[in-house]
């Protein structure tokens, strides 16, 4: 059996793309492996959000170029948006690359890596009309985890004037629902529990081709047996309907957690990004889910330093964050990207002062977050165990999430009570017993009396 590894930058769909490119070479005779110096094929799996994602992947390519210096026989292929962006440009800038494929191509990859095998050079950035998904595909290998992804839609029609993915996984194209639900129901009988639907923008899920809208969706998957939690990223505040809203009250697997994407506190600068939305009715969607679900946590993910926001416009932001309180906030500078309108924009923010005002936001965000941590002291949840492993002194290590996304570890010295115990893909009782900063510790409580 010849050897695969697969190293992934990026967002959650392309961990989905990752597990698909491994299931998609599995009849060619490749298997997966996690170290690249054994692997026979090592495929990058790109992001270009922002420039470190970037610049990231072709670290990671400087690194790999010595196994082929090593081995000719090393295969290595670039997927992913910077793929997409770049295409011809890979094979130029790192000639010891062997195949370059965009965002569409995912299910080409059989026929690129046996060309590729065969000594071709190949860049396929050709995009599709309609969505292929190999994720429905029943033949072949699924590898069973307790929760996983699942692609609803790709591509954005949004425009944020500061994002690239428009151009990196094209227009808005929705996947065929029954496609969806079959791919669920089968990853389900092995054994998924948890599923997270996956899309740029699942909230506009279906509108545009006559098809189930979102919440019909989620009303679908919550009926699939064996499924107990469901989730889904990412959101616009801007579809946020109350239709949706109200799948929190009516469906039960509905886990109480919404990432719901901010961007900035200003509305000045939301409209320079093309949001589409004010910091009022961003407000008013949050107040209309905490009504029919108190206990929701949110996140969101906020920009700091796009181009002209002054010290009162990030001041609005942080009082944004103090106003809702949020669960967890991921934070970035502004980054530069070719071809999105935000490059041309002038009144740039020097890079010190844009990491200034990230640190500050973190720190405010970080004490919210403890103290949002700090009131699940000694209380009881119930998580998902998605790993389970053993220290060298005996020690049983479970880490897994709550109905809201909280992470908790649990640690348990050795007891003959669970020594031969399967926790991994079962819903427990944890009782927690301190609180860190980004996550929860917790002991069993049927253990603990
Ligand atoms: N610079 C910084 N952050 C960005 N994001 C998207 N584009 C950029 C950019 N050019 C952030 C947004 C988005 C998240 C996935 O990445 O906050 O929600
Ligand atoms: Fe980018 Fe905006 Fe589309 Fe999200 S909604 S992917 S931020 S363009």
């Amino acid at each position: 059996m010849k050897s695969v590894y697969v190293f992934t930058l990026g967002c959650q769909m392309n961990v989905y793309d990752s597990e698909q490119i491994v299931r998609l070479l599995h009849p060619l005779g490749y298997s997966s492996v996690d170290d690249p110096e054994k692997a026979d094929l090592v495929i990058l799996n790109t992001c270009s959000i922002r420039q470190k994602a970037f610049d990231k992947g072709f670290s990671f390519l400087g690194r790999i170029k010595k196994r082929k210096k090593d081995n000719f026989d090393v295969i290595i292929g670039v997927g992913g948006c910077v793929a997409q962006q770049e295409g011809e440009n890979i094979l130029k800038r790192a000639p010891y690359v062997d195949f370059v494929f965009g965002t569409s191509a995912i299910h080409r990859l059989p026929d690129l890596v046996r060309r590729a095998e065969n000594g071709e050079k190949i860049s396929d950035t050709t995009e599709d009309g309609e969505v292929i998904e190999t994720g429905g595909n029943p033949n072949l290998p699924d590898e069973i985890t307790p929760s996983g992804f699942v692609s609803i839609m790709r591509g954005c029609n949004n425009f944020c004037t500061y994002c690239i993915v428009p151009f990196v996984r094209g227009r808005e194209k929705s996947r065929d629902p029954n496609d969806i639900i079959e791919e669920i129901k089968r990853r389900s009988l092995k054994g998924m529990k948890e599923i997270t639907l996956l899309g740029q923008n699942v909230n506009s899920y279906g509108k545009k081709d006559d098809m189930p809208d979102f919440p019909d969706l989620l009303h679908m998957v919550s009926e699939i047996e064996g499924i107990e939690r469901i989730r889904f990223a990412t959101s616009h505040p801007k579809d946020l309907s109350d239709k949706l809203v109200d799948c929190f009250k009516d469906i039960e697997k509905l886990c109480s957690h919404f990432h719901i994407p901010v961007q900035s506190g200003s509305d000045r600068i939301l409209s320079d990004m093309n949001r589409k939305y004010s910091v009022k009715h961003y407000l008013q969607r949050i107040e209309a889910l905490r009504k029919v679900c108190p206990e929701i946590e949110l996140s969101t993910d906020i920009i700091v330093g796009f181009p002209g926001e002054t010290e009162k416009e990030f001041n609005d932001t942080l009082s944004l964050l103090k106003e809702v309180l949020y669960d967890n906030v991921f934070a970035f500078a502004y980054s530069d990207r070719p071809g999105t309108r935000a490059q041309s924009f002038e009144n740039k923010i020097e890079d010190a002062i844009k990491k200034e005002r990230l640190n500050n936001l973190l720190d405010i965000q970080n004490e919210i977050t403890k103290n949002k941590n700090s009131a699940f002291m000694d209380k009881t949840v119930k998580i998902l165990v998605e790993r389970q492993s053993f220290t060298d002194n005996g020690t049983l290590v479970l880490n897994g999430r709550t109905f809201g996304n909280r992470i908790v570890h649990v640690e348990e010295p050795l007891s003959t009570l669970f020594e031969n115990k399967k926790f991994k893909g079962e819903i427990i009782d944890v009782q927690i017993v301190k609180t860190l900063g980004h996550s929860l510790k917790g002991r069993l409580s049927e253990v603990k009396s």
